[in-house]
This record gives C-alpha cells, sequence and structure tokens, in this order.
C-alpha cells in the first residue's frame, strides 16, 4: 500500500516527502513531477508576488537509474529564495534562536486555522500555525501524488480535472457538463487535463472562461476572494476497485477524505452528486447495457461508483472549495494578546486559488485509486502487477 507524508513550512527552508509502498520497477523522473508542480502554480487569480520560483522536486531515495526500488522515495522542494533571504525569513523560522524584536502574529484570520491553531497547541504567536496550515504544503502533496499518477499510468489509468464554477460565473446543470467532457471520457483525462489548462482558469468552456475572469477582476477590485467548484475525472478504470464488505473499504468515502482533507475544501460530490436528491429514481440511475464485449451503462451519473466499487466507468468527482480567508478588504477579529475588537491586517495573498487547487485534487485521489489497484492486482514489482492486471 502506498502511503506518503509531508513535512515543511510555508517560509522554511524545504518541502520533505516520503512516498512508501510504490512497487519496484516503477519508471519515473524529476521531470514528470515538475510537469504537475509546474501546473499547480499556474491559473489566473494569483495573488501579487510576480515572480514565482518554479517549484522542482528533487528525488533524494527510492530511485535509481530511471526505476523504482520498492523502498521509501524521498523528496525535497527547495525554497531557494529562503537561502537568498539571509536578514528575513531564516531569522523568523530559525531552528534554534529566537532573535530579539521579532514580531509575534495576534490577529487570527476568520476562515484560517489561526485562532484556534493557537489555542490548540498554546501557542501565543500564529506564525507556527500559519506556517503549516498554508497550501504551500500542497506543492508537496502534489510531488507525491505525481509518483501515484505515474503508477496508475502503466495501467491505462488518467486523471484529469477542470472547473465548474467560480463565484457566480458556471455550468448550470449535468447534461451541459457532460457534453463538453464528453470527447474526454474516450480519449483519457490526460486530454481533458491538457485541455483545460489552456484556459486560464482551467474551464473547458471559452465562454464561462471570461466570465470566471471578470468575477475573479470584480472580487480583486473588492478587495475580497472568491472559492468555487472543479471536477476530477479518471479515465480507463478497472471493475471492482473498492468494496461493499466493510465501510472502511469503499472507495467513494476514501476519495472523499483525500479530498476534504485539503486546504479549504469544504464539500465533495460523487457523480451526480446533491443532484441526486432533486430528481426521482429514473433520472439517476444508470440503466445497465452489455456491448456485446462487456457489462456498460447508458449514463455515468453514479460517477463511476456503486456500492463503494468502481463500475468500470469513469469515476468522476467534485469539490467545493471556499474563497481564500486572507483579503485585502479586512474582517473583524479580535487582537490575541489586548483582547481588543479590531480588523484583520492584509497579507499578501491570491484572489482565487480554485484553478490551481484542481491539481492538488488531481493529486490527492491518485494514490486512493493506486491503492485500490494495489489491492485488487497487487504485486512487490511492475511486472508482477502487470502479470496480474493482464490475466
Ligand atoms: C491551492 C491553494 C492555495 C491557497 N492559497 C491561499 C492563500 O493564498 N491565502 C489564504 O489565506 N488561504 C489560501 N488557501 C486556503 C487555506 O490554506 C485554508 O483555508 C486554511 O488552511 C484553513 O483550512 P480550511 O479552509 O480547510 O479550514 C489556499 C488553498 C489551496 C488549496
Amino acid at each position: 500500500m502506498i502511503r506518503y507524508f509531508t513535512a515543511g513550512e510555508s517560509h522554511g527552508p524545504t518541502l520533505t516527502g516520503i512516498v512508501e509502498g510504490v512497487p519496484a520497477g516503477l519508471a519515473i523522473t524529476e521531470a514528470d513531477i515538475a510537469e504537475h508542480l509546474a501546473r499547480r502554480q499556474q491559473g489566473y487569480g494569483r495573488g501579487g508576488r510576480m515572480a514565482w520560483e518554479k517549484d522542482m522536486a528533487r528525488i533524494d531515495s527510492g530511485v535509481r537509474f530511471g526505476k523504482t526500488m520498492g523502498g521509501p522515495i524521498a523528496m525535497v522542494i527547495q525554497n531557494r529564495a529562503f537561502e537568498k533571504d539571509k536578514a528575513g525569513w531564516p531569522v523568523v523560522m530559525n531552528k534554534e534562536v529566537e532573535a530579539e524584536g521579532i514580531e509575534k502574529i495576534t490577529l487570527p484570520r476568520p476562515g484560517h486555522a489561526d485562532l484556534v491553531g493557537a489555542q490548540k497547541y498554546r501557542f501565543d504567536d500564529i506564525r507556527p500555525v500559519i506556517e503549516r496550515s498554508s497550501a504551500r504544503e500542497t506543492g508537496m502533496r502534489v510531488a507525491c501524488g505525481s509518483v501515484a499518477r505515474q503508477f496508475l499510468k502503466q495501467f491505462g489509468i488518467e486523471i484529469g480535472g477542470h472547473v465548474l464554477r467560480i463565484g457566480a460565473a458556471g455550468y448550470t446543470d449535468w447534461d451541459q457538463i457532460r457534453e463538453k467532457t464528453a470527447s474526454f471520457m474516450e480519449n483519457g483525462a490526460e486530454s481533458l487535463y491538457q485541455t483545460a489548462d489552456e484556459s486560464e482558469v482551467r474551464c473547458l468552456d471559452a465562454e464561462l472562461t471570461e466570465q470566471m475572469v471578470n468575477e475573479i477582476k470584480t472580487y480583486r477590485k473588492a478587495g475580497s476572494s472568491l472559492g468555487g467548484v472543479y471536477e476530477i475525472v479518471v479515465t480507463g478504470v478497472p471493475v471492482g476497485l473498492g468494496s461493499y464488505t466493510q465501510w472502511d473499504r469503499k472507495i467513494d468515502g476514501k476519495l472523499a477524505q483525500a479530498i476534504l482533507s485539503t486546504q479549504a475544501m469544504k464539500g465533495v460530490e460523487i457523480g451526480l452528486g446533491f443532484e441526486s436528491g432533486a430528481r426521482p429514481g429514473h433520472q439517476v440511475h444508470d440503466e445497465i447495457i452489455h456491448t456485446g464485449t462487456r457489462f456498460s451503462r447508458s449514463t455515468n451519473r453514479s460517477g463511476g461508483i456503486e456500492g463503494g466499487m468502481t463500475t468500470g466507468e469513469p469515476i468522476i468527482i467534485r469539490g467545493v472549495m471556499k474563497p481564500i480567508p486572507t483579503m485585502l478588504n479586512p474582517l473583524q477579529t479580535v487582537d490575541m494578546h489586548s483582547l481588543e475588537q479590531t480588523e484583520t491586517r492584509y497579507e499578501r495573498s491570491d484572489v482565487c486559488a480554485l484553478p490551481r487547487a484542481v491539481v492538488v485534487a488531481e493529486s490527492v485521489i491518485a494514490p486512493v485509486i493506486a491503492n485500490a489497484f494495489l489491492e485488487k492486482f497487487g504485486g512487490d514489482s511492475i511486472s508482477e502487477i502487470q502479470e496480474r492486471y493482464s490475466t
């Protein structure tokens, strides 16, 4: 089974990740990982700091001659700005010495981990909470997820996402989205993300792209922020990943956990999701057909999952992201030291991170699907799994 952990602070010297349980013989390079790291850094709605340092995950162990060796894979993303910033972050984030005069952060932002994090860990300074709760950590989650994606690719399983809604701009119904995505279900989900990536907000529809960009412009001017809804599609999925036999083996439950464990995600839908509650059964359940070679469905409103198991149709999963908590226009808060009612202080921040969060969501579900696959067809090496999968 694949497990991974991340370590690192937003303004620390590095992000570190360890991915364990990857079978031996998987071809992987730093470039495979860099592709998705670069995608995570692109998207309309980013904040002011223009010169974004390009993330690069260095593989430090577990890979030899371009292939995994079956042991833990360790990766490091260096924060190069940290090394150059001698008087700044290396002092604020110093692991040994607290220098004189370092300002304590005492104004918690509503919607962020600030207040509860400081209460829970008994900090008199919000800095440590900001540093680890920040979505900077998702850089390493993308790197770890890229390893699982690379594994899935060996078996024709592809993952790709696109944006459905940003603020008031978005698709109106399920059928409209299915029409937009139909061709990608045949060609594979990588073709879906490649096309979506051509839009600056990762939306497959040109008119909606324009509306979404305008939404972001409007709320940037208003000093506010925006969230939205995205959809992730997984193609090439075999029948029967996950199981109905025990609650903790149901793949829909595991996918939802992966999405909800990501910063700012507030809801998950599988297939038709919440709309199922407004339709009668005949407009929800997918009728069963036989193509001559396999069982299939005339529609895929179940999102490729029934009874906690994959049906063989593409998995369709959606997530909703709340608006970013850090905003130019302040909200009311209370100073943790003086207890004075006051306003939040602005820190540099994105206006809308949703297009970038799509890449994070693609990445966090990859290990879940890889594990369900390994549970069914697993082995210690890629060639052993290939033998089992092809029989
Ligand atoms: C890709 C991505 C980028 C984010 N960027 C920011 C940001 O710039 N500023 C901010 O305040 N929150 C940002 N967030 C959201 C916070 O990390 C998140 O709201 C916070 O950790 C609190 O966790 P919760 O929203 O899950 O309760 C981002 C989230 C994601 C997924």
